[in-house]
């Protein structure tokens, strides 16, 4: 077995990919330096156990996810030398993985170093060129401080790990045009074939006196790239966007990858808008052959749905051929301050990769954790609690509460009680979840989650539905109230909420949530990931004691509880090995320690 070179505390930890390696890839074990070993779960138990981040330093964008030749390669925004963005030397940090979970971290695949990338690496996108090899495209902050739009190839398409790239003489291959400032061109998308045959990206941009757009480019050879004339999306008000992605999802439930073209296409277009740091979504119609797509709703994108309605931006998406599945991944910065990130030596996370699909509706988009983030589940706890009565709580005991998994599924009281909806509430769930918290009762909920909860309820964070009464329809609101997450100064505490897309009555009065507790994340999935909302959590009493897990109900109606399964989630191996060291792969490659 072509195992020469790897230490054995790696094969363990990576028996997969261990198998996988040939002596030429062969990686070297480096100590962890010991801001980072000292910090392995951070200032206030709040580094991660299975959400992906780097062993130390600022992670933010996810950038060209893929899967290649059996791995799955994520790369992301990263400065290496601090836990701030670091504007000049941003790079593309890269771990692989065989199963999404476990994370093998290797060198920066693109670090600033010519003339077209000498002040940054910023975001881009990875695509599958039709012979299996993959390409990426990133912006470059050229030494003139332009966006710019480069190209780079692996080295050696056929090492698995993909460690070395190369950038070709040529870039840039776009530069920034006339009509678009220096810093506002940016951000390139996986590329599509369009039935012509030449290839399409979108790119992010202000046009000057237009507003945000999605530019699309054409080429045939991803060196000469050519401007349509009118962008894919223009949104007049809303300032610069970012990250653009556009992908088919032709059948409701059934996940295709890109290229698609052809009569009936239906396509999502997701944009990261940096006035509101909110990533919005679209089902739209996409056009290949005039390059224009009409989105099924509102033309202002800030009023599309939201990919999560918490603390999640710049998201990308891939498609996964291995599973025929397309896999999203969003940033969820760091919510308190930067001398607390200073402190633990690293800032930002990832969400779980999410597989999302077109719901049935053809409206909206599902999305649910990877199944492979379920092989963490270890001890099993399943409640048997009829229903939660009015002013309820009961604890979900026997799991450890930071580090957890909840599958609730709720059966509501009698909808003809529940109380009215004013009509403008409907215009931001967000602050009537600020304004009706979890402590305000109200007649069909709130009920719901206490998770990240001290002994003595001092701190919670709580996770809830309420339903309101419309005429005769009712209306769902989902909320993260983080008003008692932590009793620490300086934290970032806002409400989230989200009005859940589905007609509960139709459904029997069922309604289920998920939630993901992970130290300092609080994602959740209500009403079978019709609605997500993650959240950035800092208790004080991690420090010292244990965290606990509540289902409440703090409605009048008594609310039942068809089935409640809580899972303790095992510690994945991201980035950093169990034995405290991080691997890297060797610069020279040819030695192993
Ligand atoms: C989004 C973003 C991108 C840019 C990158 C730089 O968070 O601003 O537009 O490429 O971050 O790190």
């Amino acid at each position: 077995m072509a195992m020469a070179g790897l230490p054995l505390a790696a094969c363990v930890a990576f028996f997969h990919l261990c198998l996988l390696l040939s002596p030429s890839s062969s990686l070297r074990l480096l100590p962890v330096a010991p801001d980072a070993a000292g910090e392995s779960t951070g200032r206030n138990g709040s580094r991660t156990a299975y959400h992906f981040q780097p062993a130390k330093n600022w992670m933010n964008d996810p950038n060209g996810p893929m899967y290649h030749n059996g791995l799955y390669h994520f790369f992301y925004q990263y400065n290496p030398d601090g836990v701030t963005w670091g504007n000049g030397n941003l790079s593309w940090g890269h771990s692989v993985s065989v199963d999404l979970v476990n994370w093998f971290a290797l060198d920066a695949a693109l670090q600033p170093s010519r003339s077209f990338d000498a002040n940054g690496c910023w975001s881009g996108s990875a695509t599958i060129l039709p012979d299996g090899s993959p390409v990426m495209l990133y912006t470059g902050i050229d030494a003139r401080g332009d966006q710019v739009q480069n190209v780079a190839y692996p080295k050696n398409a056929s090492d698995p790990l993909l460690v070395d790239w190369v950038k070709p003489e040529y870039n840039p291959v776009i530069p920034v045009p006339a009509d678009i400032k220096r810093d506002d061109f940016r951000d390139p998308s996986t590329a599509w074939l369009g039935a012509d045959g030449v290839w399409r990206i979108a790119v992010a941009a202000r046009v000057h006196d237009v507003g945000g757009a999605t530019l699309i480019y054409r080429s045939k050879d991803f060196l000469r790239w050519e401007r349509n004339a009118d962008p894919l999306y223009l949104a007049h008000a809303a300032g610069m966007v970012e990250c653009p992605d556009l992908f088919p999802v032709s059948e409701p439930g059934v996940e295709v990858g890109l290229p698609a073209s052809g009569a009936g296409a239906r396509h999502v277009l997701k944009m990261s808008v940096m006035d509101t740091v909110q990533d919005y979504y679209v089902v739209g119609r996409y056009d290949d052959a005039a390059d224009t797509f009409v989105p099924e709703d509102d033309e202002d994108c800030r009023s599309w749905r939201r990919l999560d309605y918490g603390h999640v931006y710049a998201s990308k998406s891939f498609f996964d051929p291995s599973k025929n599945r397309r896999v999203l991944w969003g940033w969820a910065n760091e919510s308190d301050s930067v001398s607390d990130d200073l402190v633990r030596g690293w800032s930002g996370v990832q969400t779980v990769p999410r597989k999302i699909w077109l719901d049935e509706d053809g409206k909206q988009l599902r999305q649910w954790p990877v199944e492979e983030i379920e092989t963490l589940r270890s001890k099993r706890v399943n409640l048997l609690i009829p229903e939660v009565n009015a002013g309820g709580v009961n604890e979900i005991i026997g799991v450890m509460g930071a580090q957890a998994d909840v599958e609730v599924v709720f059966e509501v009281p009698p909808l003809e009680h529940a109380d009215v909806l004013e009509p403008n509430w409907l215009l931001d769930p967000q602050s009537l979840c600020g304004e009706k918290g979890a402590s305000v009762p109200g007649s069909v909920g709130p009920f719901g989650l206490l998770v990240m909860a001290s002994g003595d309820m001092q701190e919670h964070t709580a996770v809830f539905f309420r339903v309101f009464r419309q005429n005769d329809k009712y209306k769902v609101l989902m909320c993260t109230d983080l008003s008692r997450s932590s009793t620490r100064d300086g934290v970032y505490k806002p409400p989230y909420g989200a009005f859940v897309d589905m007609d509960i009555e139709a459904h029997g009065g069922i309604i289920s949530l998920r939630t993901l507790v992970d130290h300092s994340v609080v994602e959740s999935f209500g009403g079978g990931g019709r609605a997500c909302i993650t959240a950035r959590v800092y208790p004080d009493h991690v420090v010292n004691g244990n965290s606990h897990l509540y289902v409440f109900n703090n409605g009048t109606g008594a609310v039942k509880v068809s089935s409640l399964d809580a899972w303790e989630m095992a510690t994945a191996t991201v980035n950093v090995l169990p034995d405290g060291l991080i691997a890297a792969s060797s610069v020279s490659r040819a030695q192993a320690y």
